[in-house]
């Protein structure tokens, strides 16, 4: 008798036979492996409250610091390829790091693209005790305390990292790197003066920076941000041709399906169109690229674009995983 019912049942469709659910059935995590309050974090956040209305799922973050950020991202290339764990990173993570530590991860072949999200500039900045008016003098006063000076960093292999050791090659004078698990830890500890500078991104100084807690002497970009029209670029400032643009992506883990990537990539290009979003990464400095630039597609290309000039430079200047 049972099995009776049970075969109407079925033939009803009243059973579910292993139906798989239409994706997201659940809330996605976003892995930010940087500190919360930091630049990456407040992108994801910005991104993943718009991201929700899209996708109709809670956008968790879930922050997994340390080792220049390869830590996260080793932890969200481990997880389920299901489209629940996505890798959210930048330049230093999924192209740097690649050049310097012996990741465990292949980050063109371990990776699915979803999106490019936004790009900013570096900004040169210091504490305000620190005596110098303009790039040309911070220079000669890091010159005149050669390796005293403490530089804030997000840990080796970070954009702040790297930036930083650009910065000291292009002035032949050492900095003394100082690792945090994150550029917001390590500007609250430039506001309070407990370190002396950070080439950080300007998406994260920009509020400091216009409160006049710490001072800015130059974007590592060939045009002044809108956001900031006071800023001189390195061009303007002396250090010509020092040019470095964070740009931000998402990717899955490779084997993702195919819907779910298109429809997390709809997701984050509804949230670069919002006009509220759109506002609130302009404030900050960052910009967002155009709509053909929004495409999984474009964000490979991209990457092996920036690989093939990143890592010969990187590799050159023997930046070291501690
Ligand atoms: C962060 O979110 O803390 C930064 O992106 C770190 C960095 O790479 O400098």
């Amino acid at each position: 008798m049972k099995r009776a019912v049970l075969a109407a049942a079925l033939a009803l469709g009243l059973v579910g036979v292993a139906q798989a659910q239409p994706y997201p059935s659940r809330p996605i995590t976003i892995v930010v492996p940087f500190a919360a309050g930091g630049p990456t974090d407040a992108l994801a956040r910005t991104l993943g409250e718009r991201m929700r209305v899209s996708l109709g799922q809670a956008i968790l973050i879930e922050n997994v610091t340390g080792a220049g950020g390869s830590l996260g991202v080793g932890r969200a290339v481990q997880a389920a390829p299901d489209g629940y764990t996505v890798s959210m990173g930048h330049l230093g993570t999924h192209v740097v790091n690649g050049a310097i530590y012996p990741l465990k991860y292949d980050l063109l072949n371990d990776f699915e693209p979803v999106a490019l999200l936004a790009a900013n500039p570096m900004m040169v900045v210091s504490k305000n005790d620190v005596p110098a008016k303009n790039l040309r003098e911070l220079i000669d006063w890091l010159k005149a305390n050669s390796g005293k000076v403490a530089a804030g960093t997000a840990g080796v292999g970070s954009a702040s990292h790297f930036s930083g050791v650009y910065f000291q090659n292009l002035i032949k004078t050492p900095l003394n790197f100082v690792p945090y698990r994150g550029t917001g830890p390590a500007l609250q500890d430039l506001v309070a003066g407990q370190i002396d500078m950070i080439v950080d991104q300007a998406s994260n100084s920009m509020a400091q920076v216009q409160a006049g807690k710490i001072r800015a002497y130059a974007v590592t970009a060939n045009k002044r941000l809108a956001v900031a029209p006071d800023i001189p670029t390195v061009d303007e400032a002396g250090l010509s041709g020092f040019y470095i643009s964070i740009w931000n992506a998402l990717w899955v883990p490779k084997g993702t399906p195919r819907e779910a990537i298109a429809k997390l990539n709809a997701a984050v290009v509804d949230a670069l169109a919002d006009p509220a979003v759109r506002q609130r990464l302009a404030d900050v400095g960052l910009d967002i690229p155009p709509r053909e630039q929004q495409t999984p597609e474009a964000l490979a290309a991209h990457q092996k674009a920036e690989i093939d000039k990143w890592w010969p430079i990187i590799k050159a200047a023997n930046v070291k995983a501690e």
